[in-house]
């Protein structure tokens, strides 16, 4: 009861896309959204690891059909450095185009959100680092996901490298929201097992610390809910056998419910222990989420008992006579079988990461405290450290 009461009582929103289609063939559907948004020449960003899978073809042919300028941007590089987007930012003000396309992984479409609103702001990507900092709305975007994890098509949020500081930076707006989200799970049947393994978990991750963190609201906790089970359903199946395109949709869908689920209602310590496994290691976002799951859940769970026995639920468990230690307890166990399923190893020293890393692994996360915050227990350096020695 208490719990509904706080849920009443503050103001929650829902930062979603203007408008989402989700379905087979939907990239066809391209070209005639951006000539609704009045588009003549698209600048479609992306990376070369998509060029090298021949996708681009189904979205260059659906915007020429409309009889849209193309030119495509193809040097997105992994984790994105911010230099990625001030170069592409300069090739979108120098070509004069009027909307942007992001076609890839998180890392595509999060370059692609960065130049849409860097081609009218001035300066360098890194200079509107922080919440609302951006001033311009910057060039409509169209962001069409060709993974199924980062939920990026569906957030205000565009994540860059800054090299120099070799730590993660964020920038938050709402002119960050692409005006059009293109969901088709025809795009994403050729990723490979281990990425559709990685990509997936951090959908999976965004799901379930979206939905223990302080920060939920009412609709971010339906969503967080639903992509839980539709993940835990899914992930194996789009694992086992790539080309089943009823998994691949239900994985894209679990993937933008959780990426509008976090982007609303927070993250958490997860989050913050992964990242320096991507500075410091080059290991790949959802990879480093993965590994750490089970070791964060592990920790946070007696802090929020009643929501992780609902986690238990959402994926499937049967918590029926147990306890709530009992309950909360079997979504570790959960998320152990799921890794199991889709073979990714919890332990950092199957990656080759070792005692003497520690050191540096926790001053990288003590410099992510903005996931503290919202993660249900509070955690400090000590805590820090020792959650990266039961992982070793
Ligand atoms: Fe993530």
């Amino acid at each position: 009861m208490k719990d509904i009461y706080y849920d009443l009582g503050r103001l929650s929103a829902l930062l979603a896309p203007n408008k989402t289609m989700l379905g087979k063939g939907a990239v066809g559907e391209t070209g005639k959204e951006i000539k609704i948004l009045g588009g003549k020449r698209a600048l479609i960003v992306t990376d070369p690891g998509v060029m090298k899978a021949g996708l681009i073809s189904s979205v260059a042919h659906a915007l020429k059909a409309e009889g849209i300028d193309v030119e495509i941007y193809d040097r997105v590089e992994a984790e994105p450095p911010a230099r990625v987007v001030d170069e592409a930012s300069e090739v979108a003000r120098k070509g004069r185009f009027d909307v942007i396309v992001g076609f890839g992984g998180g890392s595509s479409l999060d370059v692609a959100k960065g130049v849409a609103v860097m081609a009218t702001n001035r300066g360098k990507i890194v200079d509107h680092v922080g919440v609302n900092m951006i001033t311009s709305r910057g060039l409509p975007k169209v962001l069409i996901p060709t993974t199924a994890g980062t939920g990026s098509e569906a957030t205000w949020v565009c994540v860059v490298t800054d090299e120099e500081a070799n730590t993660k930076k964020s920038l938050y707006s709402h002119l960050l929201l692409p005006e059009v989200a293109i969901l088709d799970p025809a795009v994403t049947t050729s990723m490979p097992p281990a990425i559709t393994a990685f990509t997936g978990f951090d959908a999976f991750v965004h799901a379930v610390e979206s939905y223990v963190s302080v920060n939920a609201t009412p609709y971010t906790r339906i969503m967080a809910h639903e992509a839980l089970r539709l993940i835990t359903a899914n992930l194996p199946v789009a694992y086992a056998k790539g080309d089943d395109l009823r998994a691949r949709y239900n994985m894209l869908l679990a993937s933008n419910l959780a990426g509008m689920a976090f982007a609303s209602g927070g993250l958490g310590a997860c989050h913050g222990l992964a990242y320096p496994l991507g500075t410091e290691f080059h290991m790949p976002h959802g990879k480093s989420n993965a590994l750490m799951i089970a070791h964060v859940m592990a920790f946070n769970c007696m802090a929020s008992l009643e929501r992780y026995a609902e986690v238990a639920v959402a994926m499937g468990e049967n918590i029926a006579g147990l306890s709530i230690y009992e309950a909360a307890a079997k979504s570790v166990d959960a998320v152990k079988r799921l890794l199991a399923a889709v073979n990714i190893s919890s332990r950092l020293s199957d990656y080759g990461i070792g005692e003497k890393d520690v050191p540096k692994l926790v001053e990288g996360a003590l410099k992510q405290s903005r996931f503290y915050v919202p993660n249900p227990r509070n955690l400090i350096e000590a805590d820090i450290e020792a959650i990266y020695r039961k992982a070793l």
